[in-house]
């Protein structure tokens, strides 16, 4: 084992997702060794008030608030910006606060309007224009009064000039502009505009520590006061109460002074893999802004499943489909394994294109024909 391997025995050739990142040692001696111990809940606990105080200077925010995870601050969030039904949420329709959170806009009473970007990659202001349901005294509809953006999304980057002119209008209209930022920090390391800059065009932003930053849990939902004192009640009612939070406290500080910078090392990797298709023509379903890497199986006519068993069985890597997450545990090694695995598919399935309820699957593969 090499020593990168050894430091991140379960995360150097780990592909699913950046949410698989562990705490390195440093943050682990962090955790144990300076957090304090006092009750959260009663909002005593020095080590995360620390940082609240932190990402409030990050951010520019008035308050911030620790919870266990993004869905956590991103569902709170947003019922701390709502009031009286009807209304509705407008967001991308492959937004995690609409697919990939169990429902929870439904418990807010809200009607989600999910939006097809037109440009393919991420919402416009002329999206928003086109889609927005003004509260205009027509009682046929649900007035928007959350406009909910994911920057990155899939990876992407969202312009700033589309997120200025979508937070003007909002300002004009009265209606509420959320940031699901899980990966703000990707944003903002590959485009060089500060967090605060981004969090300056929204009324609340939730940002992950628990992705490529590694800490082992948590989110920070950031706003002004009395916005933060609701989502807090919000925190409670929904079992988000921790008690001697310091530990988590203590290693997601260390998370953001020596993570943050790193995440250039993911985009890095990520680059990487994108030149590497282009190269052998194998398509991508959007662009490479940062860490993730979309390979667009069914254009490509390949086999999601033999792509994941071939990085199991010959390369040594796990995969989970066309997705490809980077984040700065992984190794030069992992990369190039993936590379072969990546080309090995792709040819494989072009004379055998995939059929996706078809027969033609990995049965037929012949695994021991190991390539390298
Ligand atoms: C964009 C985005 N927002 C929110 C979340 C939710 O975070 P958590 O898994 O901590 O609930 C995720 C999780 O992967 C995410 O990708």
């Amino acid at each position: 084992m090499t020593a990168d391997e050894e430091e991140f025995p379960q995360t150097y050739n780990e592909f699913r997702s950046d949410t698989f990142t562990t705490p390195t040692y440093g943050m682990i001696e962090q955790g144990f060794t300076n957090a304090t111990f006092g009750d959260s809940v009663y909002c005593e606990d020095q080590t995360t008030l620390k940082l609240e105080k932190i990402m409030c200077e990050i951010t520019g925010k008035e308050a911030a608030l620790f919870c266990c995870s993004g869905t956590m601050s991103n569902q709170i969030g947003i019922r701390a910006n709502l009031f009286q039904p009807p209304y509705s949420v407008l967001c991308d329709y492959r937004a995690h606060i609409f697919l990939h959170e169990a429902g929870g806009l439904a418990t807010s009473l809200c009607m989600v309007h999910p939006v097809i970007p037109t440009n393919g990659n991420y919402l416009t202001f002329e999206d928003i224009i086109e889609n927005v349901t003004l509260d205009d005294g027509d009682i046929h509809a649900a007035p928007t009064k959350v406009i909910s953006l994911e920057n990155t999304l899939h990876g992407i980057i969202m312009p700033l000039e589309e997120i200025q002119k979508i937070s003007e209008f909002c300002k004009l209209q009265n209606i509420k502009l959320h940031c699901d930022g899980a990966r703000l920090w990707n944003a903002s390391i590959a485009t060089g505009i500060s967090i605060k800059e981004y969090c300056s065009y929204f009324d609340s932003v939730s940002l992950c520590l628990s992705k490529s930053l590694g800490a082992p849990m948590g989110s920070i939902l950031v706003g002004d006061s009395t916005f933060i004192k609701k989502a807090n009640h919000f925190k409670k009612q929904n079992g988000g109460g921790i008690r001697q939070s310091g530990i988590m406290a203590s290693m997601a500080i260390h998370a953001i002074e020596n993570n943050f910078k790193l995440l250039t090392k993911s985009h890095e990797y990520a680059k990487q893999i994108e030149q590497f298709c282009i190269q052998h023509n194998i398509i991508l379903e959007s662009p490479v802004d940062t860490n993730f890497v979309f390979i667009d199986l069914k254009k490509n006519k390949m086999n999601d499943k033999l792509f994941i068993e071939l990085g199991a069985k010959k390369y040594n890597i796990k995969l989970m489909g066309g997705r490809i997450a980077c984040h700065f545990q992984l190794n030069q090694k992992s990369i190039d394994n993936l590379k072969m695995c990546l080309l090995e598919c792709f040819e494989y399935n072009q004379i055998n294109p995939h059929v996706p309820d078809g027969k033609n699957n990995k049965k037929m593969y012949n695994f021991d024909a190991i390539k390298r």
